[in-house]
């Protein structure tokens, strides 16, 4: 009976305690599950190589830099030819929990995205084929992936599985906010606790919520009054052709926005300051005051979190067979 009575109240108190955050509409982030060390270790190697561009110039890490909060804080990116990016470049770190890839959802996951950049005239300008055969003209490139694919035979598909694979790991859990979620109640100043309240009743978790605190839905930028921008992009109707989509864009993830201005998919706004304020007035139709705002950007410094951190990884040199890069042309 008394063996009962105890484990009816641990069950009691197990339930109250993960009720406790799921209560929330923030959940915490997992650590990094590695599912295939050696598959995440060569597209690590595939994220930092400029051989996979035209100029030989232009990694991923090149718009996506991991010393940077995994963007390039620019308003929008430079790509081959130093061409003026149409959008501005959203971080990878935390993409994984994203339902669809790009602002306007057009690649179904991670490793469809990474197989865009490589090819897109505007980014890296490669060919598909042309990065293949870079792959294969070096012996020690051939050799990872017949270990992690077992075929040296490389294809496209190996190529974006593994640079997805490598993506995956780049989660960033443990921030302040995560350690309040999971019961250290003085992870969090005065201050901060404010804007997170402020942030939930004025409704900002309707749209950024989850693990992520966004990337799950997409959603109409501009509900209270327009947006105004320069930019051409019109967001998800790009894929849908719906007109109910225009202006429709992913709900950036919150996680490490500290890191990853400037803000926007036109990249336009510089400071958490104005972004909060804007998104106060055109999202949930609020004018904050000078101290909500103060406090809301407080509440969404918290949410940084630890950086993925790993050795630099030394990429394999090329060969006589390697196609030469071609930055000026
Ligand atoms: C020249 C700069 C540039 C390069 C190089 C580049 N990207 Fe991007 N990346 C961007 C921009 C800009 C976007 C947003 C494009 C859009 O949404 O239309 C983006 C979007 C993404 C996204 C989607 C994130 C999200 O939240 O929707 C992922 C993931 C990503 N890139 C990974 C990669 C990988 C992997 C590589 C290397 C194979 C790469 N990128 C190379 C600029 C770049
Ligand atoms: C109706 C959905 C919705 C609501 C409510 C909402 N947001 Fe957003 N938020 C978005 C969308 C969509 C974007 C991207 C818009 C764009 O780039 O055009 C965004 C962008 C942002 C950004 C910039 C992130 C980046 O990386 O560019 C911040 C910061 C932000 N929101 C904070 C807030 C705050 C604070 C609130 C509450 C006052 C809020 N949002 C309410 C949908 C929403």
């Amino acid at each position: 009976m008394k063996l009962g009575t105890l484990t009816a109240a641990l069950i009691v108190i197990s339930i109250s305690a993960s009720w406790a955050v799921a209560s929330e509409p923030i959940q915490p982030i997992p650590a990094a599950s590695v599912k295939n060390k050696a598959m995440v270790e060569l597209g690590k190697k595939l994220f930092f190589d400029t051989r996979l561009s035209k100029s030989g110039f232009i990694s991923c890490n090149s718009c996506h830099n991991l010393s940077l909060g995994g963007t390039d804080n620019l308003q929008t990116s430079i790509g081959d030819h130093w061409q003026q990016g149409p959008i501005n470049a959203p971080t990878v770190l935390n993409s994984s929990m994203n339902i669809k890839q790009f602002w306007d959802g057009r690649a179904k996951d991670l490793k469809e995205q990474a197989g865009g950049p490589i090819a897109n005239p505007g980014e890296m300008a490669f060919t598909h084929e042309l990065a293949v055969e870079v792959l294969r003209s070096i012996p020690q490139y051939r050799a990872e992936f017949k270990q992690v694919f077992g075929s040296d035979d490389v294809k496209i598909g190996m190529v974006t599985d593994a640079i997805a694979a490598f993506e995956e790991t780049l989660v960033t859990p443990d921030s302040r906010f995560d350690k309040w979620l999971k019961g250290d109640k003085k992870a969090l100043s005065n201050t901060e606790l404010a804007g997170y309240k402020l942030f939930k009743e004025a409704g900002c978790v309707a749209c950024h919520n989850g693990t992520a605190v966004g990337g799950g839905s997409f959603q109409k930028m501009g509900l209270h009054a327009d947006y105004k921008t320069a930019s051409k992009a019109q967001g998800r109707i790009a894929v849908t052709k719906q007109e109910s989509d225009r202006m429709n864009f992913k709900v950036p993830v919150l996680r490490n926005v500290e890191l990853t201005y400037p803000y926007f998919h036109d990249g336009a706004v510089w400071t958490l300051e104005e972004a909060v304020e804007t998104m106060g007035r055109l999202q949930v139709g609020r004018n904050f005051s000078k101290d909500e705002i103060g406090n809301i950007v407080a509440f969404l410094k918290t949410l940084t979190g630890k950086q993925p951190d790993f050795k630099l990884p030394i990429l394999p040199p090329s060969t006589d067979k390697t196609p030469r890069p071609k930055p000026f042309q």
